[in-house]
């Protein structure tokens, strides 16, 4: 069987969890894992000033850098980019105390992050994201074993999303405290599982849905429900109350639901102002994002953005009450103004309208002064638009961060495209600049917005694999208006 085959069966059956730990445990994995992370490691440390290596150029044109820490230290070949960042050499970092191939990601960043004296909380808990990542990082290493940049473009997009390397700069970037191993390889991208939710009926006096009009509840429930499904859980809401006139339905991500509702929720539950429909409806995968699922079962329905209460990448990834109350109006207007510049429209500038958003607020932990965020962001929902509904015949649409990713021989995925594009690798460059740099520039400077367009919010447009428009997304918190009488208001709700 192919590796593309291979991958299109996987499916999360105890199977999978058995291979998931096999996976993590497998020497070559494992060590392959440290070496990629301790590369990562001394890279980003370099370039963020936490380290200085010396570096020398040999007489042959390459750089060799040394760190040397009391007691030893350790030595890589490599270059200096334009951004003053070295780029190591794969396999090439060794221990000068042993004088061999380092391969123990955490041991080396506790050596080179001793000088810093952190307290010891703050660096024990450093390096158990760290060994968080090396563990997801086996399941990512496992299922693309063995594929060529080009079998990679070969893949559906939601399937080559899950294989990607996740957030580039990060160090202990698949952190996810609060999932265990077998969390990962049921709800993490790596192994692209494939789940259904949870449903919760809400009575109307307890949460919010907020939604563009043409967005009601029921059409709500159609994003990921066929009609059978949809009529079954008005059946178990029916036999559960006699006012189900009362509740609007709510989708909960399972491991959200087991972990987090159901025993922080359980007044709600218990006395019937939430009930428990159990599973229905389509199955979803993951986005690199986590909390971001596409449906697969009908992919030109919205995509579901979640709360998970898991630490990953510096923040719990909950959903704010705030930012969900204005998100359909602010994507309407956004929506609008896209419309009417002639430049964005001369791009192909999009962004994924968020219709539709709903929250519950926690009884206690709502109201109480001065409580962490995350224990108020636990229980709602964003609905967005999927890519696949903005794909016309011929496109296809990537996460931006595609254009960094290098196959495990270090092929990268962007010289395949340029290939496949038949155009000049100079042609190609410049029409993603044109397309993708000066949109965003332009918002900012014209209106005085500001998008965090990191590889996994910008989406890129293709077609016959030329760069051929963005699509903006994850804008509800994270968009920025410039604090300047220029900066455009024109149209936007006082509150938004
Ligand atoms: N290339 C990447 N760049 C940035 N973040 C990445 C990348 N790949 C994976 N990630 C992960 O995606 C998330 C990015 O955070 P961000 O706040 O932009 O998204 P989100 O709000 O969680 O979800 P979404 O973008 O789906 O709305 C983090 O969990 C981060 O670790
Ligand atoms: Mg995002």
């Amino acid at each position: 069987m192919n590796a593309v085959a291979r991958l299109e069966q996987l499916d999360v059956g105890q199977d999978t969890i058995e291979q998931g730990f096999t996976a993590l445990h497998s020497p070559a994995l494992w060590r392959r894992a440290n070496v990629r992370m301790i590369e990562k490691a001394l890279s980003e440390l370099s370039f963020e000033g936490v380290i200085v290596p010396q570096v020398e150029t040999t007489d042959g044109g390459t750089q060799v850098f040394t760190l040397s820490l009391d007691g030893g230290g350790f030595r890589w070949h490599g270059r200096v980019n334009r951004w003053q960042q070295p780029i190591i050499l794969p396999g090439s970092v060794v221990d000068l105390s042993s004088g061999e191939q380092a391969a123990d990601a955490t041991a080396v960043l506790a050596a080179v992050l001793a000088p810093l004296k952190l307290p010891a909380i703050t660096l024990a808990n450093y390096l158990r994201e760290t060994l968080n990542t090396l563990a997801a990082d086996t399941q990512m290493l496992a299922s693309r074993e063995g594929l060529r940049a080009i079998d990679w473009l070969a893949l559906p997009g939601d399937r080559l999303q899950s294989l990607l390397d996740g957030h580039p700069k990060a160090i202990p970037s698949k952190g996810r405290i609060g999932w265990g191993v077998e969390d990962n390889l049921r709800y993490g991208p790596e192994r692209a599982p494939a789940f259904q939710l949870q449903w919760l009926a809400v009575r109307h006096d307890v949460g919010r849905l907020n939604s563009t009009l043409d967005w009601d509840a029921d059409r709500l429930v159609a994003a990921s429900c066929a009609p059978s499904e949809h009529a079954c859980l008005r059946e178990r809401l029916a036999a559960a109350t006699s006012r189900p006139e009362n509740y609007w339905l709510l989708p909960v991500h399972p491991w959200q639901w087991q972990a987090v509702i159901s025993p922080q929720f359980a007044q709600l539950l218990s006395d019937g102002r939430m009930i428990a429909l159990g599973e229905a409806g389509d199955r979803y995968t993951p986005q690199q994002s986590l909390r971001t699922l596409n449906n697969i079962d009908r992919p030109e329905r919205p995509n579901l953005k979640l709360p998970l209460t898991i630490l990953n990448t510096s923040a719990y990834r909950g959903l704010p009450a705030r930012y969900l109350a204005i998100t359909p109006a602010l994507s309407d207007w956004l929506q609008g103004l896209l419309a009417s510049d002639a430049l964005l429209t001369e791009c192909n500038t999009a962004a994924l309208a968020e219709p539709a958003t709903a929250f519950v607020p926690h009884p206690v932990f709502h109201g109480l002064e001065g409580v962490p965020y995350q224990f108020d962001e636990m229980l709602g929902a964003v609905w967005r638009e999927s890519t696949e509904q903005r794909r016309t015949a011929g496109q296809r649409i990537l996460m931006a961060s595609v254009l960094q990713q290098c196959d495990d021989n270090g092929v990268p995925l962007v010289t395949e495209l340029i290939r496949a594009s038949k155009l000049s690798t100079q042609e190609w460059l410049s029409r993603l600049f044109d397309l993708a740099v000066v949109p965003l520039y332009h918002l900012q400077a014209r209106y005085g917005l500001g998008f965090i367009a990191h590889g996994q919010n910008l989406m890129l447009r293709f077609e016959n694999e030329a760069p051929a428009g963005i699509l903006l997304k994850d804008y509800q918190g994270d968009l920025f208006r410039a604090d300047a009488a220029w900066a455009t208001s024109e149209g936007l709700a006082p509150e938004v």
